[in-house]
């Protein structure tokens, strides 16, 4: 029955990702404790206010205009203008979707030319490339970089390619590194000299450890697309709402999308996009910094003790996530590595091959947010530190399962 799948995406394979899960409902039916450490998943609930618009609004109902409520769109386009100093964002310039996923990939659609990929860089990226044929180039990174390509190594990589047009992905705070991107300048500096449009997901900025985020749409306003949502910041990832805000230099790409957003989705569902203004007008930087706060404890903590001579991992800076290098580990793939982590400890980790590193690197991605985040953030709101104390009462997945790993990794 192949012969009515078309070649690309027959191509198509299920991630490791599926493969792990499987294992760990295989190993959660005879018993085992499983530490969910794959997930990529908001644990903090959607702030009130936000809950609150969106039962207001339910009885909206009515199709909403392709690129989204005007209203929303004004408040985004405000909101990232305030931490913005180059960028002039307007209601016109913002794109709503269902998610940014659904938006890379009308985008992946639309463009004509090729693809630059960090490695590692987030699991959808190349196979909704792969969907839209595009070519895929990856750019090896390292931990001495902080994850991030260096500026001679995207130039490297554009000089063996013979296409013009180039649209790079940089990811800043990083899934799956949990790094932040240190040298944005110099990476805008290639992108110009080579007319390239950067794609800056944005989805993790508002869970910045420091609050100097700097998005790269800073130093080249005029080629950035900046991508974001509610999915990270607003726990809202089952809700789907994210946007793209694009220059007005890429009008034409912008009117592009558009159609393929009427031709596909129509419009994001009316009562979110409602509650979605809330979500962006709204002063919510009480419930951001307990959820910073939270979640830069408990990234610390995993990282004070899993690092080790056996273990180089980089500090974290932002997101959800921590990239773990096993140095004596010898397993032939970080797939094989994952599974016996997994069967050996119970802790559900993502092989660094999912996100485009060699396979025989021995790198996972660890994602530390196996804990009830409404529990944690109502018991903590108020106080001023935070200690291993509360991460033993509110995350104790965090503080067993990282035992676990540190123990495996020393029987190695
Ligand atoms: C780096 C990155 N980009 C984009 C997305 C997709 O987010 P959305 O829920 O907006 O589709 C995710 C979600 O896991 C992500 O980790």
């Amino acid at each position: 029955m192949n012969k009515i799948i078309k070649e690309q995406i027959a191509q198509l394979r299920p991630s490791a990702t599926l493969a792990i899960n499987e294992e760990c409902n295989r190993l959660k039916r005879g018993g085992k404790k499983i530490y969910k450490f794959g997930f990529g998943q908001s644990p903090f609930p959607v702030p009130e206010s936000v809950v609150l618009s969106l039962k207001n609004n339910a009885d909206k109902h009515n199709y909403l205009p392709m690129q989204g409520l005007e209203e929303l769109r004004a408040a985004i386009a405000e909101d990232l203008n305030k931490n913005n100093n180059n960028n002039n964002f307007e209601q016109d310039d913002i794109v709503i979707g269902p998610g940014t996923k659904e938006l890379m990939l009308l985008t992946q659609i639309v463009f004509k030319g090729d693809i630059l990929l960090p490695a590692p860089s987030w699991v959808s990226y190349q196979p909704q490339a792969l969907i839209a044929k595009n070519k895929v180039y990856w750019i090896q990174t390292t931990s001495k970089n902080n994850w991030f390509p260096t500026a001679s190594q995207i130039e490297d990589q554009v000089k063996k390619i013979k296409s013009e047009n180039l649209l790079l992905f940089i990811n800043s705070p990083n899934n799956p590194s949990g790094t932040v991107c240190n040298n944005l300048q110099e990476i805008t500096e290639v992108a110009k000299k080579y007319k390239m449009i950067i794609l800056s997901d944005e989805i993790y900025s508002q869970l910045n450890f420091n609050d100097q985020y700097k998005s790269i749409s800073n130093f080249y306003p005029q080629g950035t697309i900046v991508s974001s949502g509610l999915s990270k910041w607003c726990g809202a990832g089952g809700w789907r709402l994210g946007f793209f805000a694009i220059p007005k230099q890429l009008k034409n790409f912008k009117n592009s999308l558009k159609i393929l957003c009427s031709e596909s989705f129509t419009s994001v569902s009316a009562p979110i996009q409602y509650a979605a203004v809330e979500a962006y007008k709204g002063d919510h930087s009480k419930y951001l910094n307990a959820v910073k706060k939270i979640l830069s404890f408990t990234a610390n903590y995993v990282y004070e003790n899993l690092k080790s001579n056996a273990i180089n991992i980089s500090k974290p800076e932002g997101g959800f996530y921590l990239f773990p290098e096993f140095n004596n580990a010898k397993f032939s793939s970080s797939p094989e590595m994952c599974r016996d982590i997994l069967n050996k400890t119970g802790a559900a980790l993502l092989p660094g091959s999912d996100f485009g590193l060699e396979s025989n690197k021995m790198i996972a991605r660890l994602s530390y947010t196996d804990f009830d985040g409404a529990n944690f953030l109502k018991n903590t709101l108020g106080s001023k530190k935070l200690d291993t104390e509360d991460l033993k009462k509110y995350a104790p997945n965090i503080v067993a399962g990282v035992a676990a790993i540190k123990d495996w990794s020393n029987s190695l």
